[in-house]
């Protein structure tokens, strides 16, 4: 159970909301690391819930059969690795399929709600550090700390080629901007839990940002905070 909202002694959380590929992995496990944290990477779990959708065959059209795939979703996390029913799919659900698959899953209210009490169990004392879209706004409201994370199409779009390319994935970056910017719209437009910045989020625009650069403005937003 989360303590109410400002409560005293409430387990800090950090939240690091933005579109996809904003680099809000990569910077919440860096800031993880650095505060000796944990991180909860909500977008795996959409990930993880396309991917049962697939492998089971369910029609991603059947709201109730998807939500309840997103319900009963077996899954763990060890380190970096995600391991769906025991096999170990960090590598698959990190490509464009999937993605695109878990943004759509990701519109329907029953699975966000399926996902809501998974996510808040990842608050465990000394802090969290949780990425996703609505981290801020409802998974976790109360946090002492809203990061907005934001980079231009472009930036995201060649910080995703070189990834991919690096996991030895055949890409191309006309596609990437495309599904891209396909994705920024309906994650920012759908009618539930959209992808927009708390209204008392800090927003950082990591375009012309290096990690370490980008690390370090949210560490010194942590500092200034508790300050
Ligand atoms: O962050 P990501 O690209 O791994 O997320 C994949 C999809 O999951 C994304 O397009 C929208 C959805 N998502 C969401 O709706 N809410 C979150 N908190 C995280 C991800």
């Amino acid at each position: 159970m989360t303590k109410p909202e400002g409560s005293e002694g409430a387990v800090p959380v950090i939240t690091i909301d933005g579109p996809t590929a904003s680099g809000k992995g990569t910077i919440a496990s860096r800031v993880a690391q650095q505060l000796g944290w944990a991180t909860l990477d909500s977008g795996a779990l959409y990930r993880l819930t396309a991917l049962a959708v697939l492998q089971d065959g369910v029609n991603a059209e059947d709201v109730e059969s998807v939500a309840r795939v997103a319900r009963e979703l077996d899954v763990s996390f060890r380190g970096d690795a995600v391991y769906l029913r025991k096999e170990d799919v960090s590598l698959r659900i990190r490509q464009e399929d999937i993605g695109n698959l878990a943004s759509r899953v990701a519109v329907y209210p029953q699975v966000r709600e399926a996902l809501l009490e998974r996510q808040r169990a990842f608050r465990r004392s000394p802090g969290l550090v949780a990425d996703g879209r609505d981290m801020g706004t409802v998974v976790f409201p109360d946090a002492p700390l809203k990061i907005f994370l934001v980079a231009t199409v472009e930036a995201r779009a060649e910080r995703r080629y070189k990834q991919l390319k690096e996991k030895g994935f055949s890409v191309n970056l006309t596609d990437l901007l495309d599904d891209m910017r396909a994705r920024d719209i309906r994650d920012a437009s759908r009618a539930s839990a959209p992808l927009v910045a708390a209204p008392d989020a800090i927003t950082i625009d990591s375009s012309g940002l290096s990690i370490d650069q980008t690390v370090q403005a949210v560490l010194d937003h942590w500092s200034s905070r508790r300050g």
